[in-house]
C-alpha cells in the first residue's frame, strides 16, 4: 500500500495532462467510486441481508428487477446527483432522462450507467458489475438540455469503465489514454493501482456467446459461431467456450486472457432486431475500453463507436474482443452480405 498509487492519486496525476480539466470530473468521478464501495459492501453481505430476489416491478426493458439491479441505481442516482458535475444522467433501469434536482448544483457531463450487470447471476453468487459511460455536453451550460446532448456517439466518450463485483472488487476504465485496472483493498477502502496499461492479446482462445440461442439465428452468425469452433484446431488447441451470462465478467476475462464476447441479434422477439445489449450503457463503454485496450468492437460489421443512438435504450449486436478475432467476424458477415 505504501507505494501504490489510488484510484484517486492516478486521476490527478491525469487531470495534470488535461488543460481542460476543472476538477469536476475527479468529483464525478470520487462519486463513481463511493457508490461502487457502496454497492460492494451489499453485494457482499447478498445473503445475509434482504437483498436476493426480485422487487415485482418491471423495468423499461421488459426485465424482472432484482432488489441489487434497485438497490446500485438509488446509490448511483443519488450519489451522482450531488456530485455537481452532471447535468443530467441516465440508467438501463430508468426510462427517461434522470433530472438533478432543483437546488443541487450542475455541470457539464452526462453520465448513463448499467447499475447492476449480470442480474440472473445475483442469487447464485456469481459475478456482476456495474457499467458507466461519461459524456461532455454540446450545447451551453445555460441552456435546455438536447437530446443530441446525451444521443452522442460512442467515440464522443470522454470516460467508460466498469465494476465488477468478483472475487475481488475491481474498478476498470480509460479517459482515452489507455485502460487501467484497479483493486479494491478492503482493509484500507481504497482502488489501487493493480493492472497498469491493460492490452488485450491481439488474438484470443477464448469465446464467449449464449450458444443455446442458436435457433434463433441467421446463417452468417451460425458460420461466425462454426469458425471459432473448428480455428483452434488449425492452432493446435481448440478455443475454449466461456460465457458468465454477465457482460462485465464476461469481458474482463477475455480483457485479461484474449477472446471474443458476442450477444448477435436473433429472431426470437421480431421486436428487439438488435439483440439484447444496449447501445449506450453496455456495449458503447466496453468498444471504448477495448479499442483504448488495442482491441475491437463491432455490431457485426460497423464500429460501435461510430453509431449515433436514436435513443436511450437502443440495443445492438456485440462483438468485443481481441483485433483478429473481431475482424475474422466482420469478414464472415461482410462476405455475406
Ligand atoms: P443486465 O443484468 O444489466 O440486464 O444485463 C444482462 C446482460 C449481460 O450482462 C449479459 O451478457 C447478458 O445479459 C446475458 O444474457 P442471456 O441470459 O440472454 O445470455
Ligand atoms: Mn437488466
Ligand atoms: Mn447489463
Ligand atoms: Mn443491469
Amino acid at each position: 500500500m505504501a507505494q501504490q498509487i489510488t484510484v484517486t492519486e492516478h486521476l490527478l496525476l491525469h487531470q495534470k495532462q488535461v488543460p481542460m480539466a476543472t476538477g469536476r470530473f475527479t468529483r464525478l468521478f470520487n462519486e463513481l467510486i463511493l457508490s461502487a464501495k457502496i454497492i460492494q459492501r451489499e453485494v457482499s453481505k447478498a445473503g445475509l441481508v434482504d437483498v436476493l430476489g426480485f422487487t415485482g416491478d418491471v423495468n423499461v426493458q421488459g426485465e424482472e428487477v432484482k432488489k441489487l439491479d434497485e438497490f446500485a441505481n438509488r446509490v448511483l442516482i443519488h450519489r451522482l446527483s450531488r456530485c455537481g458535475a452532471l447535468c443530467a444522467m441516465a440508467s438501463e433501469e430508468n426510462a427517461d432522462i434522470i433530472e438533478i434536482p432543483d437546488g443541487l448544483p450542475t455541470g457539464d457531463y452526462f453520465v448513463i450507467f448499467d447499475p447492476l450487470d449480470g442480474s440472473s447471476n445475483i442469487d447464485a453468487n456469481v459475478s456482476i458489475g456495474t457499467i458507466f459511460s461519461i459524456y461532455r455536453r454540446k450545447s451551453p451550460s445555460d441552456t435546455r438540455l438536447l437530446a443530441s446532448d446525451y444521443l452522442q456517439r460512442g467515440s464522443d466518450q470522454v470516460a467508460a469503465g466498469y465494476i465488477l463485483y468478483g472475487s475481488s472488487c475491481m474498478m476498470v476504465f480509460t479517459t482515452g489514454d489507455g485502460v487501467n485496472g484497479f483493486t479494491l483493498d478492503p482493509s484500507v477502502g481504497e482502488f489501487l493501482l493493480s493492472h497498469p496499461n491493460l492490452r488485450i492479446p491481439e488474438q484470443g482462445n477464448i469465446y464467449s456467446v449464449n450458444e443455446g440461442y442458436y435457433h434463433y439465428w441467421d446463417k452468417p452468425t451460425l458460420d461466425v459461431l462454426a469458425h471459432f469452433k473448428a480455428v483452434g484446431m488449425s492452432r493446435k488447441k481448440p478455443c475454449s467456450l466461456r460465457y458468465i451470462g454477465s457482460l462485465v465478467s464476461d469481458f474482463h476475462r477475455n480483457l485479461v486472457y484474449g477472446g471474443i464476447f458476442m450477444y448477435p441479434s436473433d429472431n426470437r422477439d421480431p421486436s428487439k432486431p438488435g439483440g439484447k445489449l444496449r447501445l449506450m450503457c453496455e456495449a458503447a463503454p466496453m468498444a471504448f475500453i477495448v479499442e483504448q485496450a488495442g482491441g475491437l468492437a463491432t455490431d457485426g460489421v460497423r464500429r460501435i463507436l461510430d453509431i449515433v443512438p436514436e435513443h436511450l435504450h437502443q440495443r445492438v449486436p456485440l462483438f468485443v474482443g481481441s483485433r483478429f478475432d473481431v475482424e475474422k467476424v466482420r469478414e464472415i458477415y461482410t462476405a455475406a452480405q
